[in-house]
């Protein structure tokens, strides 16, 4: 009885509008991790095949992992998709995570009833076929004839690429 009781309360929790920073992590975590997957299945094939796997499924695992409850997304100072441009409430927390070289952390920022959240996306060796200084010819093509304006190159290992965001409803509001 008291396990069913249990049972039904976390159920209840959790189909509610409201999500706490633990579920916003995870959601984060998971959007990542099936971003990554759909990279390294295009990168077995090339890297021209895996930039076209990016341009499709990125936004679409994007949307695909927000709900209700929670809206995430990626966004950079130096964004490849137009739409990964960085909104007003961030810029002076990405500021202050490349001023403290905070790589590792995230903020949580408040936006009246709702909260924003920042995670930044460090770059690592995997990423520098298509974000790096060194960007083969073909690639650099596949790249310029879908993203015309594309300003995500040139970065180096340990470098921040950009960051996770999430826009959500925290479970306990603030009160005044
Ligand atoms: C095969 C080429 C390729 C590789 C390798 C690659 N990316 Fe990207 N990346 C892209 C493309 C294409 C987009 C644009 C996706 C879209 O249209 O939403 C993108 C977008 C992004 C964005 C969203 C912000 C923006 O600029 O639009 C981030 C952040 C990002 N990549 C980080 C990484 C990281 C970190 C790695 C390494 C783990 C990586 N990428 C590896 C091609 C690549």
């Amino acid at each position: 009885m008291y396990k069913t009781l249990v049972i039904v309360s976390l159920l209840l929790s959790f189909s509610g509008h409201c999500a706490d920073e633990k579920d916003v992590l995870k959601t984060i975590k998971k959007f990542g991790k099936e971003l990554k997957k759909e990279l390294k299945k295009g990168l077995k094939k090339s890297a021209t095949e895996a930039i076209k796997v990016c341009h499709m499924k990125a936004p679409e695992i994007t949307l695909k992992n927000s709900n209700e409850k929670i809206q995430i997304g990626r966004v950079s100072l130096k964004n490849r998709n137009p739409n990964n441009v960085p909104k007003e409430w961030m810029l002076s927390y990405i500021d202050d995570f490349y001023r403290s070289g905070n790589k590792t952390g995230y903020k949580i920022v408040d936006l009246g009833e709702k909260k924003g959240l920042l995670k930044p996306i460090v770059t690592m060796p995997l990423c520098l076929k298509c974000h790096g200084t060194e960007i083969s010819e073909e690639v650099v093509k596949e790249i310029s004839a879908k993203y015309p304006n594309d300003k995500a190159t040139g970065y180096k290992t340990g470098e921040i690429r950009g960051f996770f965001w999430a826009i959500y409803t925290p479970t306990k509001p603030k009160k005044e």
